[in-house]
């Protein structure tokens, strides 16, 4: 028997009315803004802010570690009635994936993952997540580190390795829910299920390489194919990823996550399930390689058309709380172009691009 995914009736995503529109019978409602302004404010750039450079997180300085780290420590103090919280953090990404938003008189909840909305959603995520943690720091240089997980020759303390700062028990950084075959010197997997595995270094360098050669150039060549299927007001689910979305994006999730996370906790929390995945800080360094990638691929366009040209997409908004604790609501339209965000990446060696051909 054929099934067809619920349809809704269609166009754009509105912003939705936190934490208002939040099923309370789930985990993931969030509290009522911090400062308590009245209302949703639409986004707007700041163009006078200092530009924000997200650099490689095997290359940070000790400096650099030390400031990471006490803004995760002024981020997880924040007491749980401030939207801004790591735990806030945390459950305002599972609010938009894990059945917690409803829009009134919606069948489906929200869902930003598995289609379109996966890239720019993740980026006003971390837009609002860095501008916070430079808020608590009182730095508006502050930038996301990326973790640089394509690149098999970044090296700290290893190749290919989730950085061993994030390791260290005693930092704000770490989280005691992360697989042990995560650890240096494991090499990331791009093709995990989640857990060990007893493939080798060389073969994991060449699987990855290969893996993000197909996903990125070879498979992505369209921005239909790239960013995923489209996904309507009130649609069930989300219709397909896009080439990047499951692998490497998803696959790194499954691979940091414990699967052997005992309760009160799931099986390959916490990186591995949408519930709790932004509760560990390594997220957000993965989530900036992810962007720094988006980024890469609309530069390997060449001046062709870099994101679907569908007015549901670039008009869809999405509500968050910026750095104050204020409601803010951005468009789609206002994630393109990053130069506009005031941020950018430091260039890394990408030798995926052209696969060793
Ligand atoms: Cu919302 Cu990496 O997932």
């Amino acid at each position: 028997e054929a099934t067809t995914r619920p349809r809704g009736p269609g166009g754009p995503m509105p912003a939705a009315n936190l934490p208002e529109d939040c099923n309370t019978l789930e985990r993931c409602c969030m509290p009522k803004p911090y400062t308590g302004t009245p209302g949703i404010r639409q986004f707007e750039y700041e163009p006078n802010l200092p530009i924000r450079v997200r650099r490689p997180a095997h290359l940070l300085t000790k400096k650099e570690i030390a400031r990471l780290e006490k803004g995760y420590k002024l981020m997880r103090a924040l007491p749980d009635t401030d939207p801004r919280s790591l735990l806030n953090q945390m459950n305002l990404h599972c609010l938009y994936c894990d059945n917690g938003l409803y829009f009134k008189g919606a069948d489906y909840p929200l869902e930003v993952h598995n289609g379109w909305f996966f890239l720019p959603w993740h980026r006003m995520f971390l837009y609002f997540h860095e501008r916070i943690l430079g808020e608590l720091l009182g730095d508006d240089t502050f930038a996301l580190p990326y973790w640089n997980w394509d690149n098999p020759e970044a090296t700290e303390p290893l190749p290919n390795a989730i950085p061993s700062f994030y390791w260290n028990p005693n930092s704000s950084l770490y989280d005691p829910n992360r697989n042990i075959c995560s650890r240096p010197p494991f090499i990331v997997d791009l093709d995990s299920i989640g857990g060990c595995t007893n493939k080798t270094a060389d073969f994991l360098r060449v699987q990855n390489t290969r893996l993000q050669y197909t996903q990125m150039v070879l498979g992505g060549d369209t921005p239909a194919l790239f960013y995923g299927m489209p996904y309507r007001l009130g649609d069930f689910g989300g219709g397909g990823p896009g080439t990047f979305e499951d692998q490497p994006h998803g696959t790194i999730h499954a691979w940091v996550g414990d699967p052997n996370a005992e309760a009160p906790f799931r099986p390959f929390d916490d990186m591995g399930n949408f519930g709790r995945s932004a509760f560990d800080p390594v997220f957000y360094a993965h989530h900036a390689n992810v962007d720094r990638l988006w980024c890469l691929w609309t530069h390997l366009r060449g001046g062709k058309r870099t994101y679907p040209m569908d007015s549901d997409f670039v008009t869809s908004q999405f509500s968050f709380y910026d750095h104050k604790g204020n409601l803010v609501k951005m468009n789609v339209s206002q994630t393109l172009d990053t130069d506009l965000l005031r941020y950018k990446f430091e260039d890394s060696p990408t030798p995926w691009e052209t696969n060793g051909v």
